[in-house]
């Protein structure tokens, strides 16, 4: 049988020789919640007052000029204890350490609320001062910092199930990132479904449709531009032949084509759009990504993007002049990771397209065309075949036309 009372014993006479554990790290955390609760648990010590477990407890009670401490007597191997208690144990997951935290917090507001008494106007800088205190100290009784323990606050108010699993056995930080986008995403999502019973003009015309099979809702020769941004991966690749044939048919005689083209297939996109339309020019758009995408297998950091430019009829006169090359701001992705900056499509249609006629987006994702339109007074016809992807675009330009606001 094992003694298991709880006495107190002079601190000079344990032995604390042969512990595994060499450095004892910062004491004040420790020494604070000893002051405040008291201590938890006792030392356990041999038969011959050998330190078995409570290492950290007896230096704190030394450096608080304590002569004696509570005790308890166990007949135990003090390797295997020491190792048990520190190795076998299981500390407070982040999820409990916020639980601490905001209990910390609630009794030391309560605390500063009694001490302020009821004149609050007096004391507020003091007040905010000294919870701004109690923040850090709730902290450290944690182990973590309050910037840290926001975080998971905000990742157990918006994240899910499996995020916050992910937070409690890894880094926060990565967590916290999705979570905030996901907030964000949330947000804007809320503010644009607000609009929805709002009514497109008649100038705006969706189709929720695949282009290549319903392109015939568009009539022959009635468009003066189209501006269009393909998917970039290579099974996409088809599309610009698609595009192009549809062009060449729906285009006015002095119509023009530009579109987005990824770099490493441009060999191939030529070969297809040629087949129908005249090549015009090739402008780049300056993605202020400096060495930020580089393409290894090529052994280049890429800084722009080639927006290709093709004609129905060669040579035809232009009543225009245009930059080739046009500064991108870099687009916010919240809404859909392949939304396009505006700026280029506001700069193209503005010069290309005259105002009143038509411009033609068979693939307009999150409709950033579409809202040059309207912003340029030109008229949009547009596909899209992703049903949320449209949904949210339709919303999108409802929003615009409702706030005047771009999201
Ligand atoms: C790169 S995104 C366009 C992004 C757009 N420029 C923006 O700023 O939001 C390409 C879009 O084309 C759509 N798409 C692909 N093939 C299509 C097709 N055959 N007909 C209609 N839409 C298509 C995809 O669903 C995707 O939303």
């Amino acid at each position: 049988m094992q003694d298991t009372k709880v006495l107190e014993i002079a601190i000079n006479k344990v032995k604390s020789n042969g512990r595994i554990r060499k450095s004892i790290g910062s004491l004040q955390t420790l020494i604070e919640s000893i002051e405040e609760t008291g201590i938890l648990f006792p030392i356990i010590i041999d038969k011959k007052r050998n330190l078995i477990c409570g290492a950290r407890r007896l230096q704190a009670f030394i450096k608080m000029g304590r002569k004696k401490i509570p005790y308890r007597i166990m007949d135990l191997d003090s390797f295997i204890a020491e190792k048990d208690e520190n190795i076998v144990r299981k500390n407070f997951t982040k999820i409990e350490c916020l639980y601490i935290y905001n209990a910390v917090i609630e009794r030391e507001k309560a605390k500063a609320k009694s001490r302020q008494g009821s004149r609050t106007d007096k004391h507020s800088v003091k007040f905010t001062e000294s919870m701004e205190q109690s923040r850090d100290s709730a902290a450290k009784a944690t182990g973590l910092s309050w910037r840290t323990l926001d975080k998971i606050q905000e990742i157990v108010d918006y994240g899910n199930e499996s995020l916050i699993e992910k937070m409690d056995s890894g880094p926060v930080n990565d967590v916290h990132k999705t979570v905030l986008l996901k907030k964000k995403y949330k947000s804007e999502m809320s503010k644009i479904r607000k609009f929805k019973q709002v009514p497109l003009p008649k100038t705006v015309k969706l189709y929720n449709k695949d282009f290549i099979t319903s392109g015939a809702l568009v009539e022959d020769s009635s468009i003066s531009l189209l501006f269009c941004d393909p998917p970039y991966n290579k099974d996409a690749l088809p599309l610009y032949g698609f595009l192009a044939k549809f062009g060449k048919r729906v285009l006015k005689e002095n119509g023009i084509l530009i579109v987005y083209a990824g770099t490493f297939h441009i060999d191939e996109i030529f070969k297809s759009m040629t087949k129908y339309l005249h090549y015009e020019w090739c402008l780049a758009l300056l993605t202020g990504q400096a060495g930020k995408i580089s393409v290894m297998t090529k052994g280049i950091f890429q800084n722009w993007k080639p927006l290709l430019m093709f004609a129905k009829k060669k040579n035809v006169k232009k009543n225009w002049l245009i930059e080739d090359v046009i500064k991108s701001i870099k687009p916010d992705k919240t809404l859909h990771i392949w939304r396009q900056g505006s700026h280029e499509s506001n700069y193209l249609i503005s010069h290309i397209c005259p105002v009143g006629e038509t411009v033609c987006d068979p693939m307009f994702g999150m409709a950033t065309t579409a809202l040059s339109c309207l912003k340029k007074n030109c008229k949009f016809i547009g596909f899209e075949k992703d049903k949320r992807t449209f949904k949210k675009a339709e919303n999108r330009i409802k929003h615009f036309i409702a706030t005047g606001k771009d999201i």
